[in-house]
């Protein structure tokens, strides 16, 4: 199995990193535009690869796609990443070109690649990479939940004092400050609603937590974070490759489902080895489908901004 990452930035070198880490493929290409950068921080995780343990070949390219040929996963987080009080839909303009250059370039050598979608806005810039590339919807996925999610976690481990992974916590809608949307009537602690252990203001806290949680880490940070961002893509890729069937809240393309068609927003799906494979149902209630619809108007009102530029 290759995996191709696209933009060898903090997030997309930490991408790398974890999957190579954790062995998931056989080969691994980082691709930059910047001369040297993508070989540079291969070379360099390749030299980790005796004191770590792992046995993926990794190349890095500077913007040379044949390289990249054969790949079954390809992630793109090119793009500029947010500053501080930016939102991630500022970036609409220099990243939708950037995003749709990048989904061509790499289904000319990989045509069967399942893609992966990191850059921002990235509801937006899935739904781009969808109708740009014409693949089936499958094969095209954003991650912005599985990082929602892995924030709600965190937010709720800090005020149950518990393990992260005793925590099922969900974020649907899309990956924005405003458009995300915790389920906090779902999250349980093993199985055991975590409202028998939160009342609601908390709750509500760590909803809006886990909102701006992005933001928060931009502010602290100077630019946008990369350790959860990188690791999110990981997980995604590697529950691809070993065709675990995982079910992570993804950016994919409604066709009814949620009540929403035309667009591509965040909702629980089965990720194995032909992309997203299934959509469950969380059965939302009013308010929450509400939410949903809400987020979706705004995502709607974002992806018509693509065919302005
Ligand atoms: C974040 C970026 C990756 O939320 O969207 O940190």
């Amino acid at each position: 199995m290759k995996v191709t990452v696209v933009g060898a930035g903090a997030v997309g070198a930490t991408c790398a990193d974890d999957i190579v880490r954790r062995d998931i493929a056989e080969e691994l290409v980082l691709v930059d535009i910047k001369e040297g950068f993508a070989e540079g921080k291969a070379l360099d995780l390749t030299q980790t690869a005796s004191l770590l343990g792992f046995n993926t070949r990794i190349t890095g390219s500077t913007n040379d796609y044949s390289k990249t040929a054969g790949s079954s996963v390809c992630v793109i987080t090119s793009g500029i990443p947010r500053k501080p009080g930016m939102t991630r839909e500022e970036l609409i303009g220099t990243n939708a070109k950037i995003v749709e250059e990048v989904a061509k370039n790499l289904l000319q050598h990989s045509p069967e690649a399942i893609i992966i979608v990191i850059s921002n806005p990235m509801d937006t810039m899935t739904y781009l990479a969808l109708k740009a590339t014409g693949l089936p919807k499958n094969r095209v996925i954003g991650m912005g939940g599985i990082l929602d999610s892995a924030r709600f976690k965190t937010y709720l481990q800090k005020s149950l004092n518990c393990s992260q992974s005793d925590l099922q916590a969900t974020v649907i809608g899309g990956h924005g400050d405003t458009t995300m949307i915790p389920l906090t009537r779902l999250a349980t602690l093993n199985g055991t609603p975590v409202s028998n252990f939160l009342n609601e203001e908390q709750l509500k806290q760590i909803a809006a937590d886990t909102m701006v949680g992005g933001a928060t880490l931009t502010k602290l940070l100077g630019t946008s974070a990369w350790y959860a961002p990188g690791a999110a893509g990981a997980a995604l890729v590697e529950s691809i490759v070993r065709n675990q069937k995982k079910v992570f809240p993804c950016c994919v393309a409604l066709d009814g489902e949620y009540g929403q068609k035309d667009i591509c927003l965040g909702v629980p799906v089965v990720v194995g080895s032909n992309g997203w494979e299934k959509i469950i149902d969380f059965k939302l209630n009013e308010a929450e489908q509400a939410e949903f619809n809400k987020s979706a108007e705004a995502v709607r009102n974002m992806n018509a901004v693509l065919d302005t530029l």
